[in-house]
């Protein structure tokens, strides 16, 4: 199965995030996102066998989750994948310690993810075109309370995401 590990947001969170999915889509057009579906990667795991979830969800019980406020303040966009996003100029030192500790405990598990670095950030629209301005828009106050790993379901049941277990504070 198709796993990450991923910081889900509460229904407040989500909310504001679809706010800001509809203010982007005015300037950039593309596809947004399910809103039930918005979340932040902090590992990318990929295909998984089902035989290795149980090693997957013991690695993840070696980190320690941690209560932070994560400040989205900063609207982007990336030409090279057309992704319009939501993202924290500052990403608070317990989040960098998480995707650190996560990360190692995966490696020492010899599970396997996309090593590419961590850049927090929340996809809000797919195929978006670069937008002349970005809009300005109200931060989101983001208190976390731990991760999740989620399970990508595929078309032609999905293409959702569920959350198939969460360790909190
Ligand atoms: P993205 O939104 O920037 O595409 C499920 O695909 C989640 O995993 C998405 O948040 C996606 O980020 C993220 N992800 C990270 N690395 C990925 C990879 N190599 N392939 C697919 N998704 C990846």
């Amino acid at each position: 199965m198709r796993l990450f590990f991923a910081l889900w947001p509460d229904e407040g969170v989500r909310a504001q995030l679809a706010h800001w999915a509809r203010e982007l889509h005015a300037v950039c057009g593309g596809r947004p996102m399910r809103i039930e579906n918005l979340h932040l990667t902090v590992a990318f795991l990929g295909n998984v066998e089902d035989a290795r979830v149980a090693e997957v969800e013991r690695a993840a019980g070696e980190v320690a989750p941690r209560a932070a406020t994560l400040l989205l303040d900063q609207p982007g966009y990336w030409k090279h994948n057309r992704i319009a996003w939501a993202g924290a100029s500052t990403v608070p030192t317990e989040v960098g310690a998480l995707v650190g500790e996560l990360r190692g405990a995966l490696a020492r598990s010899d599970i396997g993810f996309d090593s590419k670095g961590f850049v927090s950030h929340v996809t809000l629209l797919r195929d978006a075109r670069e937008p002349r301005v970005m809009p300005a828009l109200e931060p989101i106050r983001w208190n976390l309370d731990g991760f999740a790993l989620v399970r990508s379901i595929p078309p032609p049941r999905g293409s959702r995401y569920e959350v198939m277990k969460a360790w909190r504070t």
